[in-house]
């Protein structure tokens, strides 16, 4: 067999993310380098995940345990991975996460880097006392300008100046999920060994099968989005078919329809005004995901335009959300037009 190709060859993130570099001949390594720190930070939070149960015999969260640590909510503890993972490295310049008011600029004396990194640690993290899926979504945005102290307005770029972005989900496996905008490439973790492995090569959308959105909230809606949801029902003319699927967990149940087609939605509420710009944030959960969307042939919309298109204007700004299979959501897009004006 020698000087033949091998033709099942296993391929590890590590050697995947190095040989899409070459789609970048000036790329220098750093962005490469980032996505495998983040491959390592997934899998130091699967760890804890799964051993999550194991609180009430080994110290409830809070609580000072056995060694007189203080055991961490795990969304906490997955905010802190990430960062110590990534701030002494030279190549983030700040961090911006879903559990700091503030963002994070790189700590002296560590080398200031050319990256920004955008993150919600631990996505669904209402879920993890029920033993259900959880996530990490990130995203990473190239400083505008190199050298001199980072500002916080430099982390508000729209989803269309995203280098590369993606989720680690937390699942019946651990899977790693990212574009550096050469389509969308998803690693499953073989625990025995750890490491990701390639297993979900170019994915593409196929056609929606499920919808997914939580219903109890239905008429707090618009009447666009009524009408939407509706359509997915397949009433008065609308799509044939589809299973309504909900876990609460933004990265599974978009996971799931990436993988299986189908919608996402999180609607702005017309009667709270805390939620009347949705509940999701626009910076670290929508747009990485938009991105990604968008390269599997899918779309990801705020009811009137492109996510990707929204430059955020704060940190944790909230948007409304509808992702996945592009015909869909340009529909949902035509109602909302049709009928909020
Ligand atoms: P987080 O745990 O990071 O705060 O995100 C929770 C989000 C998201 O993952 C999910 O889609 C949504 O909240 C569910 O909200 P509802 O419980 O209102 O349906
Ligand atoms: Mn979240
Ligand atoms: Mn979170």
């Amino acid at each position: 067999m020698a000087g033949q190709a091998d033709p099942s060859p296993i391929i590890t993130i590590e050697r995947h993310i190095l040989d899409e570099q070459a789609f970048h001949p000036e790329a220098t390594g750093v962005l490469t380098n980032i996505l495998y720190d983040l491959a390592l930070a997934g899998k130091v939070i699967a760890s804890k995940t799964t051993r999550a149960g194991l609180a009430e015999i080994l110290g409830r969260t809070e609580d000072v345990n056995v060694q007189g640590e203080t055991v961490l909510k795990l969304d906490r503890f997955a905010d802190l991975t990430v960062t110590r993972l990534t701030d002494h490295t030279g190549r983030l310049a700040g961090l911006a996460s879903e559990e700091n008011a503030d963002f994070l600029p790189i700590p002296a004396p560590y080398p200031m880097g050319k990256y920004l990194l955008v993150f919600d640690p631990l996505d669904g993290s209402s879920n993890v006392d029920f033993n259900m899926p959880v996530g990490t979504i990130f995203g990473i945005y190239k400083r505008k300008r190199e050298g001199g102290p980072v500002t916080e307005e430099e982390f508000f770029q729209p989803g269309r100046n995203l280098a590369a972005a993606g989720y680690i989900a937390y699942g019946t496996s651990t899977m790693f999920v990212y574009t550096a905008g050469h389509g969308v490439h998803g690693f499953t973790l073989d625990p025995s060994v750890g490491e990701f492995l390639l297993s979900h090569p170019n994915i593409a959308m196929p056609a929606a099968k499920y919808f997914s959105v939580n219903l109890g909230y239905q008429r707090f809606w618009s009447r666009g989005v009524q009408r939407f949801t509706e359509y997915l029902q397949g009433r008065e003319g609308g799509v044939q078919g589809l299973s309504l699927r909900y876990i609460g967990t933004l990265v599974s149940d978009f996971h799931r329809n990436l993988l299986a087609g189908g919608v996402f939605y999180y609607p702005a509420d017309t009667k709270d005004p805390r939620t009347a710009r949705g509940k999701l944030r626009l910076l670290y959960e929508a747009a990485p995901l938009a991105f990604v969307a968008e390269q599997a042939g899918g779309y990801a919309s705020d009811g009137r335009g492109p996510i990707l298109d929204v430059t955020p204007s704060s940190l944790h700004q909230r948007t409304p959300l509808f992702i996945g299979n592009k015909d869909l959501i340009l529909k949902v897009e035509e109602f909302i037009r049709g009928l909020d004006g």
